[in-house]
C-alpha cells in the first residue's frame, strides 16, 4: 500500500501566510456585499477601497476523504464599516456535526458562535489561544484589534461549509459593534429572521 505523505508547512505570522499551501483564497472590500448594517457607510468604502483585501485563507488539502482533516491559516486586516469591525462572511458546516479548531497566532479577534436556535455565544481569541467551534454551530471571526488577525485552523476534510445559512436568517442574531471606549459590544441584529423549527430539524439531519 502507499501511504499518504506526511507534510509540514511552516506558518509566517507576521505575513499570516503558510508555506506549502495547495489553494489560497482572498476576500476583498467589495465582495463582502450586504454584511454589514451601515449600507452607506459600506457602499461609500467599496467605492474607494473596493478591490482592498480584507482577508485571506491559505489551507492544505491532503484530500476530501472522511476522517482526513483540512487545515490553514487564515489573515484578517482590522477595521470597521461604521462601527462594525471587519469579520468573515462566515458559515455552518455543510456537514453540520463537523467541528473546527483554531489556534491564534497574532492579533485579538473574537469567534461569534450562533446555535441553529439562535443563542449567541463569543470566544476572545488572542496568541496561543485554542478556540474550538463545536458541532452544529454557526461561526465567524472577527477582528477587533487594531493589526492583523492570524489564527490557523483545522476542520475534517468531507465539513464543507454552507454560506447561505447566515443570508437566509438576514444575518447573525448580534452584531459586534465599537463601543466607543476601545471595546466592543452586541448589539442586536433588527433584520435577524429566526429558524424556523423545520429548518433547525433540517440541518440536524444533514448530519451523516
Ligand atoms: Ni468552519
Amino acid at each position: 500500500m502507499t501511504f499518504p505523505p506526511p507534510h509540514a508547512c511552516r506558518i509566517d505570522v507576521a505575513a499570516g501566510t503558510m508555506a506549502g499551501a495547495t489553494g489560497t483564497y482572498q476576500k476583498r472590500l467589495a465582495d463582502l456585499v450586504g454584511l454589514y448594517a451601515d449600507a452607506a457607510a459600506f457602499a461609500a468604502r467599496a467605492e474607494k477601497e473596493g478591490t482592498r483585501v480584507v482577508y485571506d485563507v491559505a489551507d492544505f488539502r491532503p484530500s476530501g476523504a472522511p476522517g482526513d482533516l483540512i487545515f490553514g491559516v487564515t489573515r484578517m486586516s482590522p477595521g470597521s464599516i461604521g462601527d462594525e469591525f471587519f469579520m468573515t462572511r462566515g458559515h455552518i458546516h455543510a456537514q453540520t456535526d463537523r467541528p473546527e479548531v483554531y489556534y491564534g497566532q497574532k492579533g485579538l479577534g473574537l469567534m461569534q458562535l450562533e446555535s441553529p436556535e439562535g443563542e449567541t455565544r463569543i470566544l476572545e481569541i488572542g496568541a496561543q489561544t485554542i478556540c474550538y467551534v463545536p458541532p452544529y454551530w454557526i461561526h465567524r471571526s472577527i477582528n477587533i484589534g487594531d493589526e492583523d488577525l492570524v489564527m490557523m485552523f483545522t476542520y475534517p476534510a468531507d465539513a464543507g461549509q454552507d454560506y447561505g445559512i447566515i443570508e437566509q436568517s438576514q444575518g447573525m442574531r448580534h452584531r459586534v459593534m465599537r463601543d466607543g471606549k476601545g471595546g466592543w459590544h452586541l448589539v442586536e441584529n433588527r433584520d435577524y429572521r429566526p429558524r424556523a423549527p423545520e429548518k433547525i430539524a433540517a440541518l440536524l439531519q444533514a448530519a451523516q
